[in-house]
Order: structure tokens, then C-alpha cells, then sequence
């Protein structure tokens, strides 16, 4: 039975594009898969703590300076690499702020980039931990990042290709939407709908 992993990143909870984009994928996913399961995590409503002194001395020592609050902090890392590692596919919405991810999105993140869990320095070099899985960014914008004048801006896509592809997950398809107002927004994510079907391989419906 297969699990999927959905996250939300968007800080508008109301008329969120990447939301709405992201819910659908969910519910055409669930469809093709009835039997799947769903974890469902907010990183608005529940934003991870930053990287703390506390979790510094947690995850890289020394082992003499662990106390309850260190243990705390790798504890909820732990939480939500677990989360990562039991689903065989992520569904990430994630706008872009300020031609980056939201800084809940990095607080994830850091939260779950820990050397040993989910990736580790080997003998030939780094290697992600989290293989075989899947991602689809659900990715809302103002600007339209296939303009050429635009391209050059876009941190956001190599830097979640990046951090996904250290952590193992190179499997990773990127569905963009764009625009200045609500009405180009809406058409859009509308269009959309036959990215998600095509990701899916199922017939083409409205997002
Ligand atoms: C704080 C903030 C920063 C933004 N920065 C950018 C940006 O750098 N480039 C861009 O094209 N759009 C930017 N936008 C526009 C959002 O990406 C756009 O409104 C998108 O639809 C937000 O996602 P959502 O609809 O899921 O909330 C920004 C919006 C906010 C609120």
C-alpha cells in the first residue's frame, strides 16, 4: 500500500494557489489509489523550530553536552525525517518568496538535512539516504520563470531539486504555476489540472 507524504508551505491559509494545486494532486493521487495513505503536515500552522544551539550540540555533540533540551530538538527532527522515510511519495506545495522557498519550507529543511539519516559521506563521496521515492513541487509564482529575463531570478527550483537530490530523491517533477493577479492565478492553476493527470497517467481532469 503505497504513502504519500503531503506538505503545505504557502503562509495564506485562504486563496492559496500551491495549496489548492496541491490538495488536487492529493485527491487525483487518492483516487487512482484508494488503498493509499495520506500524512498531512502544515508548516505554516505548525512551523519546525530553527536550527537551535540546542540542536547543533544534538546532532553534532559532544555526546558529554546532551541534556533533555538537546534531546528535544533532535527528537522532533527525527519526527519528521520518519515522516519522509515512510512515504514513497512527497507532495510538496511550495510558493516562492522572494525568488526562494518560504522560510517554513527551509526551516523544514533543516530540520530533516541531518548527516546519517538522511544522507551520509561515504567512501565515494555524499549519498543521499531517502532513495526510491518520489517528489512533485506544487509551485505557485507571480512571475512566469520560463521568460528568459526571468530564468536567471529562479532559486527556487535548483534549490529544491538540490536539497531533495542530497537527501536521495532525484525523482523529482516540478508543476509551476504563475501569475500577477488572482483571475491569472486562477487560470493558471485551472490549466494546471492536465500536469497533475500526466504526472499521475491518468485521464486529464480540472485542477
Ligand atoms: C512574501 C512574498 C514574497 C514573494 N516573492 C515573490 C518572488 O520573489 N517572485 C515571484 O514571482 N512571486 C513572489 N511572490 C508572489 C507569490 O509567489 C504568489 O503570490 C504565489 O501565488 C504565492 O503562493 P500561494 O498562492 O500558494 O500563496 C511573493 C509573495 C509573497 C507573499
Amino acid at each position: 500500500m503505497a504513502h504519500l507524504l503531503h506538505i503545505d508551505s504557502s503562509a495564506r491559509t485562504e486563496g492559496s494557489a500551491s495549496r489548492r494545486l496541491s490538495a488536487a494532486y492529493v485527491d487525483a493521487w487518492k483516487n487512482d489509489d484508494p488503498h493509499g495513505t495520506v500524512t498531512y503536515r502544515d508548516l505554516t500552522l505548525d512551523t519546525p523550530a530553527f536550527v537551535s544551539p540546542e540542536w547543533i550540540t544534538g546532532v553534532f555533540g559532544p555526546a558529554e553536552a546532551a541534556d533533555a533540551a538537546t534531546e528535544a530538538a533532535v527528537a522532533a527532527s527525527e519526527r519528521l525525517i520518519r515522516e519522509m522515510e515512510e512515504a514513497d511519495v512527497l507532495v510538496l506545495g511550495v510558493p516562492m518568496y522572494n525568488f526562494g522557498v518560504p522560510a517554513a519550507f527551509k526551516a523544514w529543511i533543516d530540520q530533516v538535512m541531518m548527516a546519517g539519516r538522511t544522507f551520509a559521506f561515504g567512501e565515494d563521496g555524499p549519498e543521499g539516504l531517502l532513495k526510491g521515492k518520489r517528489a512533485v513541487v506544487l509551485r505557485a509564482s507571480g512571475s512566469d520563470f520560463d521568460d528568459p529575463a526571468m530564468a536567471p531570478m529562479d532559486f527556487h527550483a535548483p534549490y529544491v531539486r538540490g536539497v531533495l537530490g542530497w537527501m536521495g530523491i532525484t525523482d523529482v517533477e516540478i508543476i509551476a504555476v504563475n501569475g500577477y493577479t488572482p483571475e491569472q492565478l486562477d487560470s493558471s492553476v485551472r490549466g494546471a489540472g492536465n500536469a497533475i493527470s500526466a504526472s499521475l497517467g491518468t485521464p486529464a481532469r480540472a485542477a
